[in-house]
């Protein structure tokens, strides 16, 4: 069986004091650590920008996995691959133009994601499929951590492994996943799992992604 990716989003870290939150996330056998740039337009939330990314970067051999909740993202696609980040994940509903993007994303080096918010049918990607390299399926509204996993984002979970077919693109689910509900997430298609709340709440963080991983 495929190992799940397990990708902790410093957007639930105490900001004032991130190189402890990086030290837990690698000590926790996580394998990515997931960055939520917010840019209080797409999302009604502020949170932090590629400096952020560059200074994560400078601390780890983790994978950095960017998701851009901006609009119009290629505006900033070479400044967040400048900064490190090893994947780059931009939202439909903020872009006019996808595929250039995604291309933009592949020239600069970095591995190309698209995202969908909770109320986005999952079929306005397919024209996009041979573009890029991640698919990030929201399962709550983007903006906050701590949210309730929106079970009815499932489905296209499931959908999307059949609109992938042989392609190499990593399912990514991102909202409201912790050690309960993993396993039905991972049981839907997800490759990688997205945990905000779930991992910097949690005491024992190696067994939280040992459950995230649905290996216990
Ligand atoms: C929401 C973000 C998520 C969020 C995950 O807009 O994209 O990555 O931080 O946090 P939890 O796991 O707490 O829902
Ligand atoms: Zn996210």
């Amino acid at each position: 069986m495929k190992e799940i990716i397990v990708s902790p989003s410093i957007l639930s870290a105490d900001f004032t004091n991130i190189k402890t939150a990086i030290e837990e996330i690698e000590n926790s056998g996580a394998q990515w650590i997931h960055c939520d740039i917010m840019d209080g337009v797409f999302v009604p939330n502020i949170s932090f920008g590629q400096k952020m990314v560059g200074d994560v970067r400078k601390n780890t051999k983790l994978v950095v996995d960017a998701h851009l909740m901006i609009v119009n993202p290629g505006r900033y696609v070479e400044e967040f691959a400048k900064n490190g980040a090893d994947y780059i994940t931009i939202h439909y509903e903020a872009c006019d133009n996808v595929s250039e993007t995604l291309s933009l994303i592949k020239k600069c080096g970095c591995k190309a994601g698209l995202a969908i918010k909770p109320s986005t049918e999952i079929d306005v990607v397919a024209p996009f499929l041979d573009n890029m390299d991640m698919m990030l399926i929201m399962s709550v509204e983007p903006g906050f951590s701590g949210q309730k996993f929106k079970q009815e984002t499932l489905g296209k979970m499931r959908r999307f492994i059949n609109m992938r077919g042989g392609r190499n693109i990593v399912i990514q689910g991102d909202g409201g996943i912790n050690g309960d509900n993993a396993s039905t997430i991972i049981g839907a298609g997800c490759d990688c799992l997205v945990a905000g709340n779930a991992f910097f709440k949690s005491a024992d963080k190696k067994q939280t992604v040992a459950r995230l991983k649905g290996l216990i």
